[in-house]
C-alpha cells in the first residue's frame, strides 16, 4: 500500500509498504477515505519529536471504512464507517480511568509517532473499541476530519482549560487551525470579546469571518499595548498560546487579566520565561494539556446539530498520489493560504 514516510529530519518519502496486519484482539484495520496533514507533523519532519523514528509512516488523523477487527472488538463490525482519533485510548489504565486518554500507558499519542500512521491506504488502530467513533448516518466526512485533532485541541486544551465564561474577554494567540479551531469553540460560550493575534493578515481575515471581534497583526512587536488598550487597560480573562514559541507565551503573560487563565497548547521545543516577578500576585493560573478527546462524543452532537461548521477550515483537497504536493502547499501557508489540506483515498 502507498504510504508517506518520515525518512528522518527533512526527508519525507511515498513508500509501498506491506498492508498492516491485525496485531493484538483489540486491534482493527481502517481503510482510510480521507485523511489531512498537522502543523506537528512539520514538527516531526523538522526533528522536533525524538519520539517518532525514521521509517515511520506519518498522520494521525482521519475517516475511514473497517477493514478487520480483531477479536476482541465488540463495537465495530467490518465496513462501519468510522472517525480515528489522534489518541489511542486502553480505557483501562490508571489515565484513562481519569480521562486523561493522552496519557494512556499503553496509548496516548502513538498514531503517526511511535506507530504507523493515517496517511496510508490502510492503518492498524490499537485498542479500537475506545479509538474509534461511529459516523453519524449523513454526517460530511471532510468535517469529521477536524474532529481527529484540531477540534478537540483548541476546544480542551484551549477553551475548556482556559475557563472560558460567558461575557468574559479572550484573546487567541497563533490563528492557525488549533487557533482557529478554538475560536469557533469558544463561542459555545458566548465570550463578550474574542481578539485573534497573529503575524498573517490572511489568517487574521479568515478569524473574523469566523468570529473574532477584534484582530491583533503582531508583528510590529506592539500587540500587548494594543490588547491592553482594547481591554481598557485590564488585559484578557483568558490568553490561550497557540503558537508553541516563547514570544507567543510571553505575550500571554504581559495581556492576562489578574484573575485570568493562560491556557497553552502550543507544542514547545524551548524553554520559555516564565514572569513570576510580575504575575505572583495577580491571581492567575496557568494551564498546559495534551489533548484528551474526551470531548469528541460532545463535539460529534455539535456537529451533528449543524451548531459549528469545521469544514470552513478546510481549504485544499489533494487525491494521495499527490500528497507531496499537499505537504508543499500545507507548509507555505503564508503563500497558498492553506489552513487544512483534505488528502481522500
Ligand atoms: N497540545 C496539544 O495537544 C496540541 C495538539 C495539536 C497541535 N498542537 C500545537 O498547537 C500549535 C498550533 O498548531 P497549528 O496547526 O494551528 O499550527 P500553525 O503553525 O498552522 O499555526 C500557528 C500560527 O501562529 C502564527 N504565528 C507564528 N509566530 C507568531 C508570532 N510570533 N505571533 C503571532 N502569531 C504567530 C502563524 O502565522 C500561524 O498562523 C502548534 O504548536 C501545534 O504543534 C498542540
Ligand atoms: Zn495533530
Ligand atoms: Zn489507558
Amino acid at each position: 500500500m502507498k504510504s508517506l514516510v518520515y525518512l528522518g529530519p527533512g526527508t519525507k518519502a511515498v513508500q509501498d509498504r506491506p498492508k498492516p496486519a491485525i496485531a493484538a484482539p483489540t486491534d482493527a484495520i481502517v481503510r482510510i477515505m480521507k485523511t489531512t496533514i498537522c502543523g506537528t507533523d512539520l514538527h516531526i519532519l523538522k526533528g522536533d519529536v525524538p519520539s517518532c523514528d525514521p521509517g515511520r509512516v506519518l498522520g494521525h488523523e482521519g475517516v475511514g471504512v473497517i477493514d478487520q477487527v480483531g477479536p476482541a472488538v465488540t463495537a465495530f463490525k467490518v465496513g462501519d464507517r468510522v472517525l480515528i482519533s489522534c489518541i489511542t485510548a486502553c480505557g483501562k489504565c490508571v489515565y484513562c480511568r481519569k480521562l486523561m486518554y493522552s496519557h494512556c500507558t499503553t496509548g496516548g499519542w502513538i498514531l503517526g509517532n511511535r506507530i504507523d500512521g493515517t496517511q496510508a491506504e490502510f492503518v492498524r488502530i490499537p485498542y479500537a473499541d475506545m479509538s474509534l467513533y461511529h459516523i453519524p448516518d449523513g454526517a460530511d466526512d471532510e468535517a469529521l476530519v477536524m474532529l481527529s485533532d484540531i477540534l478537540p485541541t483548541g476546544f480542551e486544551c484551549g477553551v475548556l482549560n482556559g475557563k472560558v465564561q460567558p461575557g468574559n474577554t479572550v484573546a487567541i494567540v497563533g490563528a492557525g487551525p488549533v487557533g482557529l479551531a478554538a475560536l469557533l469553540t469558544a463561542q459555545f460560550y458566548s465570550p463578550a470579546e474574542i481578539i485573534m493575534v497573529d503575524l498573517d493578515d490572511n489568517r487574521l481575515d479568515v478569524a473574523t469571518r469566523f468570529g473574532a471581534t477584534s484582530t491583533v497583526n503582531s508583528g510590529d512587536g506592539k500587540a500587548a499595548a494594543a490588547i491592553m488598550q482594547m481591554t481598557g487597560g485590564r488585559g484578557v480573562d483568558t490568553a490561550i498560546e497557540a503558537v508553541g514559541i516563547p514570544a507567543t507565551f510571553e505575550l500571554c503573560e504581559n495581556i492576562v487579566a489578574p484573575g485570568g487563565t493562560i491556557a497553552n497548547i502550543g507544542v514547545h521545543g524551548t524553554q520559555a520565561p516564565l514572569h513570576l516577578e510580575r504575575l505572583w500576585d495577580r491571581n492567575i493560573a496557568i494551564t498546559t494539556r495534551l489533548v484528551d478527546t474526551v470531548s469528541t462524543p460532545m463535539l460529534l452532537n455539535v456537529l451533528g446539530a449543524h451548531k459549528i461548521d469545521p469544514q470552513r477550515l478546510i481549504t485544499h483537497r489533494f487525491t494521495f498520489d499527490k500528497i507531496l504536493d499537499a505537504y508543499e502547499t500545507f507548509a507555505h501557508a503564508a503563500s497558498t493560504r492553506a489552513l487544512k489540506v483534505i488528502i481522500e483515498a
